[in-house]
């Protein structure tokens, strides 16, 4: 039986990682099939390691080309210890960022060329391609706004220290990729309280998988 891939994308400050805490077990509750949360950058042993290598805050000197292929490198290795087994086994794999994440933030923010950064990632992932991607859109001056003020409760990365104008060059790249692929990606407005978010979310999934979903979880 095949899995199902599907991935969370988004520019810093969306909101993902506490959409995805809360809608995780709310999916699992209306599925049969085991429901497996995974995150990029890391999600393997050697794909933490990369992850601490890239965030690493006192890395400064870092190549923007380095730090893509160190990204592929990582994703490479936990799509084939982690993803790829997970979805032989009939599983729903849900990751927190993939391919399109490099796509927005090497390709259009770090300006190294979107096409080249989509073209080396398909070395890397042999072209496999997320089933359905929920895109968590947020303007960058508001998911600015709330990493500066969650500041002292999250570590403060050498990727959330760049520019507005970094910022806004992801999202519009995001932008541009959801409306390029609007059957692979579903946009949901993240500035709307979390709650909504998360029922939207649950909402676009139930749809994807209808065929699985238990009606009274
Ligand atoms: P993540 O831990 O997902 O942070 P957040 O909770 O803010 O989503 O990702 C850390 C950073 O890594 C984030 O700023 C986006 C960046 N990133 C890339 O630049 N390229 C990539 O391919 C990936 C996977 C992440």
């Amino acid at each position: 039986m095949a899995g199902t891939f599907i991935t969370f994308e988004g520019p810093d400050g969306a909101g993902k990682t506490s959409v995805l805490a809360a809608l995780i077990p709310q999916l699992a509750a209306h599925l049969t099939r085991p429901v497996r949360l995974t995150r990029e950058p890391g999600g393997a042993q050697l794909s933490e390691k990369i992850r601490e290598l890239i965030l690493d805050p006192a890395n400064t000197a870092m190549d923007a080309r380095t730090e893509a292929l160190l990204y592929a490198a990582s994703r490479r290795q936990h799509l084939v210890e982690v993803i790829e087994p997970a979805l032989e086994a009939g599983d729903v794999v849900v990751c927190d960022r993939f391919v399109d994440s490099s796509v927005a933030y090497q390709g259009a923010g770090r300006q190294i060329g979107e096409a080249a950064v989509l073209a080396m990632n398909q070395f890397a992932t042999g072209g496999r391609t997320p089933d359905l991607t929920i895109y968590l859109d947020v303007p960058s001056a508001v998911g600015l706004a709330r990493i500066q003020a969650h500041r002292s409760d999250r570590q403060y990365d050498r990727l959330d220290q760049e520019s507005q104008a970094f910022h806004e060059r992801v999202r519009a790249a995001y932008l541009r990729l959801a409306e390029q692929d609007p059957a692979r990606i579903r946009t949901i407005d993240a500035t709307q309280p979390m709650a909504e978010v998360v029922a939207a979310c649950l909402a676009a999934l139930h749809v994807y998988l209808a065929d699985d979903w238990q009606a009274n979880a």
